[in-house]
């Protein structure tokens, strides 16, 4: 028989197929051209295909021979295998989980070593999907007192700028519900009276598109560091306590820092501006909308924009670096952006609803995913790598984490996120942020490879069709691969790749899949893990990870009740089709 490898090259053209499905090819090259040419394939792939038959024998032949003569060759170069699923998808998960315990103690040993003078008093929880995997408290609430006892998941903090989620959420809310008509809607036309100068874009930006109009310095880059509002109004700190009108006159005469959308640029205007628009939208104060629609449907009791002692709340008292107590400023007209105040335990419930549990979410799954992605990469110096609403986004062993920081007089918070992997961190600190070793940094580097590892090893549960016996039987992809596909004990339906080449190139144990049920005549489709990322055949390769997880759909039964075949179309493989028996192959 002879070697054809064939079109592995397709994962570049977008058109892979099922495992091997297209690598593969019994007949001589000269009839897989021909057939190409009558199911008028793409020229390109005929050309591609023939390119490659031709690569693919010289190099079959140069692996073939020059490595026999010259062994230490292919000893000196050997070829890491990646193993997939490099990103595995989050599932159940049965406690207990001695990785994710280990990571969660290396934790504890680190957060426990910086509590200081300048660090009296620190809370983390760690979240997994819809419940708080682990939360610790360590130091003391009042290092000014000397009985005051260690925090807990009550204690009181101020969360500074991590408060930037709130206006952001409102955003997002309004635009679901249709009061705001699109998250690119420019600031002016909510707030005509709003002008700045913009000497890097051509005249004032305008809410009609033209070509060569300003970048719109909309409600979304608002939300996103990308408004290229400065950080704060003309001089002012963020104590000042005038009003908004007042705020406009200081914006009429200053100047955009960058055109919006196309720089990172911290703004603290631009969260407390936003809050007014939003607020004269819905008619109602920004403090008691967000109290009304946020606070109390997720049941955040403990969340305020104002510490009151008398509460009975007990509030982690917030010092500077000199070890002296941080009084509680009130950030009159910047209040959005950074004055509340709460609690571990409500900062759990808070990032929960940032995960998407079912039942705890306030946006609907496709609002919140859009809120959860990143809108642009920072350039470097800026300390995130990239900017989200209101997110600063960084790369951490191949996840984006999503953080908000809040650093205020005396006080440090977090709350963070990895949306794919359903886990979340807060740490709230009262004192002042270690410089040396981002906590939260360190944190992921314990939790990501546990969690990681952790979903990728859950056992998996698959589905069984109601009735197994319609897909069952043999298939072949255009005469190149073939399937047959069985049902185990339960019912559950696995796929056996087979043929000449499927042999010569597809290792034994990656040449079965599993198929879980979806819904009527849809399935999914499962390698279990883990397999390498991809097939090295010869020169070119094929990529498992694309295809693992990816939907077949079971064409429409016959009269004998049988799927006469199935498409996979992620893959771009259509008319995988059943043949009647299994078929015989000749060398
Ligand atoms: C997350 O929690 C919900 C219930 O709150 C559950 O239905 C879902 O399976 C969980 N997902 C994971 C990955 O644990
Ligand atoms: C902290 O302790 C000092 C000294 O006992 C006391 O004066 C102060 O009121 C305490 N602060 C809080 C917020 O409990
Ligand atoms: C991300 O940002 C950090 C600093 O915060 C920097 O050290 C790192 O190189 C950046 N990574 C990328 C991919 O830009
Ligand atoms: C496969 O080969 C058989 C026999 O040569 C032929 O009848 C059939 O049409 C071919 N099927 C496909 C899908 O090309
Ligand atoms: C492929 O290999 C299996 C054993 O792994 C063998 O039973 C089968 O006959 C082989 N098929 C072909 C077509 O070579």
């Amino acid at each position: 028989m002879r070697v054809r490898t064939a079109r592995n090259v397709n994962n570049r053209l977008e058109r892979p197929g099922p495992v091997a499905m297209e690598t593969l090819a019994p007949e001589t090259a000269a009839d897989c051209r021909t057939e190409r040419m009558k199911l008028q394939w793409p020229v390109v792939g005929t050309v591609f295909f023939f390119l490659l038959s031709v690569l693919m024998t010289f190099a079959f032949i140069w692996q073939y021979r020059i490595p026999k003569l010259r062994p230490e060759v292919v000893l000196k170069r050997p070829v890491p295998v990646e193993m997939c699923p490099r990103f595995p998808e989050p599932v159940p998960l049965t406690h207990p989980l001695t990785p994710v315990r280990v990571a969660l103690e290396k934790l504890d040993v680190l957060l426990r070593s910086r509590t200081s003078r300048t660090l009296p008093s620190l809370s983390a929880v760690v979240l997994l999907n819809d419940s708080v995997l682990w939360n610790a408290h360590f130091g003391k609430r009042n290092i000014s007192d000397l009985s005051s006892p260690a925090p807990d998941e009550h204690t009181v903090y101020r969360i500074a700028s991590v408060s930037k989620i709130f206006p952001t959420l409102m955003l997002y809310k309004l635009w679901e519900k249709g009061s705001v008509g699109s998250l690119d809607d420019p600031l002016d036309k909510y707030m005509p009276e709003f002008s700045i100068k913009n000497p890097l874009g051509s005249e004032a930006s305008g809410s009609s598109w033209i070509p060569g109009s300003p970048p719109s310095l909309s409600l979304r880059r608002m939300a996103g560091q990308l408004s290229g509002l400065p950080r704060r109004l003309r001089s002012t700190n963020l104590l000042w306590d005038g009003g908004t009108e007042e705020a406009l006159q200081l914006l009429q005469d200053d100047v955009l820092v960058a055109d919006p959308g196309t720089r990172c640029h911290y703004s603290n205007v631009a969260f407390s501006l936003l809050a007014r628009v939003l607020s004269q939208q819905v008619g109602q104060d920004f403090e008691s909308w967000v109290s009304e629609n946020i606070l109390q449907k997720l049941n955040m009791e403990e969340t305020s924009f104002q510490w009151e002692p008398s509460s009975g709340r007990q509030l982690a008292v917030g010092v500077y670096s000199s070890g002296q107590p941080a009084p509680l400023y009130d950030l009159g007209w910047y209040r959005p952006a950074g004055q509340m105040y709460s609690t571990s335990a409500d900062m759990a419930k808070l990032t929960m609803a940032l995960l998407g549990v079912p039942g705890a979410s306030l946006l609907r799954q496709d609002t919140l995913t859009t809120m959860l992605t990143p809108l642009l990469r920072c350039h470097t110096g800026y300390f995130a790598n990239a900017t989200g609403t209101p997110w600063e986004v960084s790369r951490l062993l191949g996840y984006d984490v999503l953080r908000k920081d809040g650093d205020l007089d005396g006080y440090a918070a977090t709350l963070s996120l990895v949306p794919s992997l359903k886990l979340g961190v807060v740490l709230l600190i009262a004192g002042v942020r270690p410089t040396e070793g981002d906590l939260l940094n360190q944190a992921y580097s314990y939790l990501l490879p546990a969690i990681q590892g952790a979903y990728r090893d859950a056992p998996r549960t698959l589905r069984a069709p109601p009735d197994p016996q319609p897909y069952l039987g043999f298939f072949t992809y255009r005469n190149m691969t073939f399937y047959e596909i069985k049902a185990d004990s339960s019912g559950v339906l696995l796929m056996q790749q087979f043929g000449p080449q499927v042999n010569a190139s597809v290792p034994a144990k990656y040449r079965s899949l599993r198929l879980d049920y979806l819904q009527a005549r849809v399935f999914r489709v499962l390698f279990d893990s883990p397999y390498p990322c991809k097939l090295k055949l010869h020169s070119a390769s094929v990529s498992l990870e694309n295809q693992d997880r990816q939907l077949f759909n079971f064409f429409v039964f016959n009269k004998k009740g049988l799927s006469p075949g199935f498409d996979a179309p992620a893959l771009n493989t259509y008319r995988v089709q059943r043949i009647y028996g299994r078929p015989f192959f000749t060398s």
